[in-house]
């Protein structure tokens, strides 16, 4: 698959429709090509680089300077905690202990079926509605061992209806 396949074709055109020029559309479709690759892959980036009519290190050179876009891969649901001072106070700490001993990983850890990704962050300004995390990007907030259980269920059994 790539993400000048047809399933994008849609999404890549809006986005183009919104900028004065191709070379400024590198960042959203940076996302795409994250999405498609679970990282910011070697192939993602060609891709982008030639959606874009730039040279494909222009397009490095973006996705490492921004830490939204992830150079090693990761699991299909990359998980970040946030265990900074206010999250810290509500127990963020232990959530994600608890979320690391669900997932039998440690720090910056993917699961063995490659589904989830867990890192600890700083602050993801959601500081009133801790514990929270953020996966791909959406966030669950007010979380505790029972909720996160849940949400794992589901992104496991969304996971499967896609396989
Ligand atoms: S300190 Fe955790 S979201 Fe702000």
């Amino acid at each position: 698959m790539s993400i000048k396949d047809k399933k994008y074709a849609k999404r890549i055109e809006a986005t183009f429709s919104k900028y004065p020029d191709k070379r400024s559309a590198v960042m959203p479709l940076l996302y795409i090509a994250q999405e498609e690759y679970g990282w910011v892959s070697p192939e993602g980036i060609q891709e982008v680089a030639e959606l874009c009519e730039i040279d494909p290190t222009q397009v490095k050179s973006i996705a490492g300077f921004y830490t939204m876009y992830s150079e090693q891969p990761k699991g299909k649901y990359w998980l970040q905690v946030c265990t900074d001072l206010a999250c810290a106070l509500n127990k963020a700490d232990d959530f994600y202990e608890e979320l690391k001993q669900e997932l039998g990983v440690d720090d910056g850890g993917t699961t063995e079926d490659g589904l989830f990704t867990v890192e600890h962050v700083m602050c993801l300004a959601a500081c009133d509605k801790a514990p929270m995390l953020q996966c791909n990007f959406h966030f669950h907030e007010k979380l505790n061992k029972e909720k996160m259980r849940e949400l794992l269920a589901q992104w496991r059994a969304d996971a499967a209806k896609e396989a």
